[in-house]
């Protein structure tokens, strides 16, 4: 793929000196001074930067960032095209996690969508609107698969399961880097982080991992493996070791498996300093060892410190690294220059976006996202009488557009209120509370409404890096408001604004509806407040299991089975896995209901048995089902289907989704929902990172989210 460029590097590498080489693969921050800007100018004339991250801290999705300098730059990459010698363009990078000017859904959330061609929409905008500030890389997407909400990066991945984080990555990529990554409204995404980083003991931030092969081969990998095949033009090396060894000094994870096995063309830049942070890790004496570790692990780019820059030339000169090594890192670094068109377009020229189609997107892609997890009828709101609104969200603005925001427009996202009285009819009277957010006198008024609507949550400060957190459940006073609402003996509603799958145990007997918002963006209130009055059909499922409690973590659908049926597959068993709790979760993965009803057929197939040779060969099963939308509204369901290797040399999950299809069904007309599955979907990953396709019995299950039990069972002979 980006092979295809290696006439032209030879003409470039050519003619460059081992100082600009070493240039190429060194990443600076942004100035943040003028004292700063000025050594940063030297350095680039002087040809030893090849990229220049736009943050201001390490820890960009919390902090407030400046805004891009969009002119600085230009002027940064005039010096480094016009009067450095070798005349390379700089590439700058910057954390487009999910939006810039606009947001959309945080990626857990968009994950929730279940629906790779809004995720692809969306990512087209962001990519237009970032590339017109002079960005050019984008570290996005992160398919980091978790299964413990207590890390507070969970918000940024897409849940925990590999096929449909491999389904969202391929569609987020190409939604940055569209069908021409040289485009101009086009972005270099990022694979992140290589390799898992979501497997953080404990939930601790930056902490140790303890991963098998097996593991790392059949969950972690498989996004990545995704993002390759789609083009993903870099990959991130994370903090973490795995099993004690840091990946950033791995040769086995980013030369072996990323280049070997999955035959990735571009090039690796590590996260915040970790180059230098080996150190820290006690694999490395000094920052001399760790440049030396890291390049020949395969590292191409140190992101900020400066290691590379200090370290590499005489680590070559005295023999140490071998001048080749450092050719292939700066080999891979410039495929993507050329392919991004930065020698063609290195400058940015100023033009204007239509933010307007960009906000509408959004939207759609919120409401898509949103997952209605309990309704008794309460939900659809009637557009009549008195609603009360209460809540810690309910004014909340910057919060709802989630972690990793650093361009995004706050004073454009309307609050919970506001888009609930710019929804409402005229015949609905709003009451609220007066903005506390405990219970006082001023809720007296609720004695008097219909139904009361409480926007609860979390902050977004409360997730992303360095945001983890020991106990997920909601807070104890939002658990009492919901008491004291019910206590009126009125019908109540609960919309969740947050960023990860909160445990919701204590407040769920109170709330007689319950929508998670998540922290959906730019138009997370608007999108829930359509949803809520049915002007819109909430169609979103858990792209992560809901706990019960913090207890259960970690608790995941696709698990193997336990020995006995004390601790079976989400302790679907009578006997529980614990003697203080239920074993099953309170929500389960692929999960949602909507204001319709769906009724699912039972299976057919085109055969019930295929030899094993042609499965090898192409040949598949084909599963298929009639969806019958058997209720009041239009409405999208999503059907999945499962499968679970009944007898295989390593165990294997219960259940494992190998195909998802997001289709409208209009009210009392049925759809026809067909699956190919063939030797991509039946075999797994051995410990050795082998393919391996066994002869045996299938179960395959096709409905509405993980426990369905519609199930035929079919063999490969
Ligand atoms: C941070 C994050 C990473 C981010 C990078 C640049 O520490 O781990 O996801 O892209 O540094 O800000």
């Amino acid at each position: 793929m980006y092979k295809e460029f290696d006439k032209r590097v030879d003409e470039i590498l050519a003619k460059l000196t081992l100082k600009q080489k070493i240039g190429q693969l060194n990443q600076i921050q942004q100035p943040l001074n003028v004292e700063q800007a000025e050594l940063v100018k030297k350095w680039i004339k002087e040809g030893l930067v090849g990229s220049i991250i736009q943050a201001g801290t390490s820890t960009a999705g919390n902090d407030g960032q400046d805004g891009v300098r969009v002119d600085e730059f230009n002027e940064f990459q005039r010096i480094a095209v016009e009067e450095s010698d070798s005349g390379i363009p700089l590439i700058f990078g910057r954390d487009v996690i999910h939006g810039h000017h606009t947001v959309m859904p945080i990626p857990l959330a968009g994950a929730a969508a279940f629906n790779p061609e809004i995720t692809e929409k969306a990512y087209r905008c962001v990519a237009k609107e970032a590339a017109a500030d002079n960005i050019h890389w984008t570290f996005s997407p992160m398919m980091d698969i978790c299964t413990d909400p207590r890390w507070g990066r969970m918000v940024e991945g897409v849940g925990e399961d590999p096929y449909l984080a491999s389904r969202v990555a391929e569609a987020t990529i190409k939604g940055f880097q569209g069908d021409d990554l040289s485009d101009e409204n086009s972005l270099a995404a990022c694979a992140k982080h290589y390799l898992g980083y979501g497997f953080s003991e404990g939930g601790r931030d930056y902490h140790r991992t303890e991963i098998s092969d097996y593991t790392l081969y059949n969950k972690v990998l498989p996004p990545f493996r995704a993002s390759v095949a789609a083009g993903v033009a870099t990959v991130m090396s994370s903090f973490n070791d795995i099993n004690g060894q840091p990946v950033t000094s791995s040769k086995k994870y980013l030369t072996d498996i990323l280049r070997g096995k999955l035959g990735f063309e571009g090039f690796v830049v590590t996260d915040w300093a970790t180059v230098s942070r080996l150190v820290n890790q006690g694999v490395c004496e000094n920052v001399r060892d760790s440049a030396k570790a890291a390049i020949n692990a395969g590292v191409d780019m140190d992101m900020v410190s400066k290691t590379f820059m200090n370290e590499l030339e005489s680590l070559v000169l005295s023999g140490e690294v071998s001048e080749d090594i450092i050719d292939e890192a700066v080999r891979r670094v410039l495929r993507i220059k050329i392919a991004k068109g930065l020698f063609e377009r290195p400058y940015c020229a100023e033009r204007e976006i239509d933010m307007q189609e960009h906000i509408a997107v959004s939207r759609e892609f919120a409401a898509e996202s949103m997952v209605l997890l309990k309704n008794n009828g309460v939900l659809p709101l009637k557009n009549e009488g008195t609603v009360a609104l209460a809540g810690p969200m309910l004014r909340a603005k910057r919060e709802l557009l989630g972690t990793w925001v650093l361009d995004g427009k706050a004073d454009i996202a309307p609050s919970f209120l506001e888009a609930f009285s710019s929804v409402a009819g005229e015949n609905i009277k709003i009451i609220t509370d007066k903005g506390s957010t405990v219970l006082d006198d001023s809720l007296a008024p609720f004695y008097n409404s219909d139904v009361i609507v409480l926007a609860l949550g979390e902050s977004h400060e409360v997730t992303g890096e360095a945001r983890s957190v020991a106990d997920i459940s909601i807070s104890k006073s939002q658990v009492e408001l919901a008491k004291w609402a019910k206590s009126l003996g009125k019908k109540t509603v609960g919309v969740l604004f947050c960023g990860r799958p909160l445990a919701l145990s204590e407040i769920e007997p109170y709330l007689d509806g319950i929508l998670c918002a998540w922290h959906c963006g730019t138009e997370t209130a608007t999108a829930a407040a359509e949803i809520l009055f049915g002007d819109r059909v909430p169609c979103g499922k858990t792209p992560v299991t809901f706990p019960r409690c913090t207890g259960q973590i970690p608790i995941y659908y696709n698990s193997t089975v336990a020995i006995t049926g004390v601790c079976s597959y989400y302790g679907q068993a009578a006997e529980r896995s614990y003697c203080d709790m239920l074993g099953t979760p309170l929500y389960p993965f692929g999960f949602g209901l909507s204001y319709t009803k769906f009724n699912i057929s039972a299976i057919s197939c085109n055969k019930t048995e295929i030899p094993l040779a042609d499965i090898k060969n192409g040949e598949s099963f084909v599963f298929s089902v009639d969806v019958a939308n058997v209720g009041e509204f239009d409405g999208k369901e999503t059907v999945q289907l499962y499968i679970h290797d009944k007898i295989s040399s390593i165990m294997r999950p219960v259940r494992e989704l190998k195909g998802f299809k997001k289709v409208l069904i209009k009210k009392g007309e049925t759809a026809n929902i067909e699956f190919n599955i063939g030797k991509t979907h039946l075999g797994f990953y051995g410990n050795n990172g082998e393919y391996l396709l066994e002869k045996g019995e299938f179960d395959i299950f096709v409905g509405g989210n993980c426990l369905t039990n519609n199930k035929i069972t079919v063999k490969v002979i």
